[in-house]
């Protein structure tokens, strides 16, 4: 699966992608509101395994985001499947039964604020509610993480629900668009 925007080419991750995942997972900045925990080489290799695996197993996933100027691998935007009940994503565990869909998106610290997350999550919302038939698509963001906040609003998500409470060390809401199934 590939996606294509005015500057952007939305790609499977590869193993190749390393350096610039990298880069990115080692920026504390970047990772402030994803649990604040920075990657070294072992932790980002195996990222990338985990995301290739959630591909394989759910035929979606996260794509690595690659500036058409130039090649460079900016960043990464695409799906994530999570257990609702008790807020696992598929990176960490086998799920089964119904699941919510996350879009979600980190770019490196050098590509923020062009416009390039929010231009990335609209090709990959566009794609949910259309070819892939999702009713709805949610996105989990650290209290606090403004950016972030504006990319889920300016793809038309909003606010549904405070502090998931999962597993997580920081608070998380939930942003979402889309009704919420009964259950
Ligand atoms: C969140 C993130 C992907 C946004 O990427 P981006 O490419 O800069 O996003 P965009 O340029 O499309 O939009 C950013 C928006 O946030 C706004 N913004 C940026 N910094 C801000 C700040 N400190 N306070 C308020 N708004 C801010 C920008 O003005 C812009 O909104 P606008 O278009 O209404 O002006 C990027 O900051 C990032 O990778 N952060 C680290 C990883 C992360 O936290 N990912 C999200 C996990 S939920």
């Amino acid at each position: 699966m590939r996606l294509e925007t005015e500057r952007l080419v939305l790609r499977k991750p590869e193993a190749a992608d390393f350096d610039a995942y990298l880069e990115m997972w080692s920026d504390p900045e970047v990772v402030r509101y994803l649990g604040g925990n920075v990657a070294g080489a072992t932790e980002t290799a195996a990222g990338i395994e985990r995301m290739q695996q959630h591909w394989e197993r759910h035929g979606i996933g996260l794509f690595t985001v690659v500036r058409k100027e130039d090649q460079r691998i900016v960043g990464r935007t695409g799906f994530l499947l999570w257990d609702p009940d008790r807020w696992v994503s598929a990176l960490r565990e086998e799920l089964d039964g119904p699941l919510e869909t996350e879009v979600g998106w980190t770019f490196a610290r050098a590509f923020w604020n062009r416009g390039y997350a929010t231009e990335a999550a609209i090709a990959c919302r566009d794609l949910a509610l259309g070819e892939l038939g999702k009713g709805r698509l949610v996105s989990l963001i650290a209290y606090g993480n403004t950016p972030s906040v504006r990319v889920a609003e300016k793809i038309g998500e909003s606010l549904e629900r405070e502090d998931l409470r999962g597993a997580f060390t920081q608070r998380v809401d939930l942003y979402s668009l889309g009704k919420r199934p009964a259950r």
